[in-house]
């Protein structure tokens, strides 16, 4: 099978991550979740005392930024500012706030682009976003935009913290989605919308397992027809 390429784009908590994560697991691709990426820097950023509503502040101090990224022995995804290892970090709350206001910021958005085209280049990749589709990768085999309502969204991300021991009550959990999707969807620089080729699938009423079935079929038949 020659080299492909899956985007996996949708908003804030529609489970792109573990979709993509185990798509890429049954087709045999490399995986690559971006959003950790900009949780990396947003990290920085708070580390740094870099404040957050100044989008030049945030420009300025982009180029000391050492993203990268590496995978555990049980095939994982890891973040790391430096040597340091952040993957765990990087979940916090007051990370995901801070990831979605430095990726408002052109510098930081080229620097990352670069980065994840670099990070997949030559391999078969599934990579998970919000502009996987319609900046980082345009001629990627299949496009899927994932959706779910934001209730559905918030009560998962409700459960994911709790379960990590970082529990958050539900409605400040909805109130921060809502705020996320805000500006994610309104910014300047490659805001989240659906690229004109790809496929929506909303993901409200269906399991993990649903979802991952419905895509790696979506990838088969554009592999199919791209042969
Ligand atoms: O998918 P996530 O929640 O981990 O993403 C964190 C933030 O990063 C999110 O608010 C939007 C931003 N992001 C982005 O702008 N572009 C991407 N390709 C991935 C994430």
């Amino acid at each position: 099978m020659s080299v492909f390429s899956i985007a996996i784009d949708g908003p804030s908590g529609a489970g792109k991550s573990s979709v993509a994560r185990a798509v890429a697991e049954k087709l045999g691709a490399m995986y690559l979740d971006t959003g950790a990426m900009y949780r990396a820097v947003g990290l920085y950023m708070l580390k740094n005392g870099v404040p957050l509503d100044d989008p030049a502040a945030i420009a300025a101090h982009c180029p000391g930024v050492d993203v990268r990224v590496g995978y555990g022995k049980d095939g994982r995804q890891c973040v790391y500012l430096g040597e340091e290892d952040v993957s765990e970090a990087i979940r916090a709350a007051e990370v995901s706030l801070a990831a979605s206001s430095v990726s408002t910021v052109p510098e930081v958005r080229e620097r990352m682009v670069a980065l994840q085209r670099r990070i997949a280049s030559g391999h078969s990749v599934v990579m998970d976003g919000r502009d996987i589709g319609t900046k980082v990768l345009p001629d990627a085999t299949l496009k899927v935009f994932l959706t779910a309502s934001a209730e559905v969204r918030a009560r998962r991300r409700f459960h994911e913290l709790a379960q990590k021991g970082m529990p958050e009550p539900y409605e400040k959990v909805l109130e921060e989605l809502v705020r996320r999707d805000d500006v994610d969807t309104h910014r300047a620089a490659s805001p989240l919308r659906m690229a004109e080729d790809a496929v929506e699938v909303d993901c409200s009423q269906m399991t993990l397992d649903e979802v991952v079935e419905a895509v790696a079929a979506l990838a088969r038949q554009a592999l199919e027809a791209k042969a």
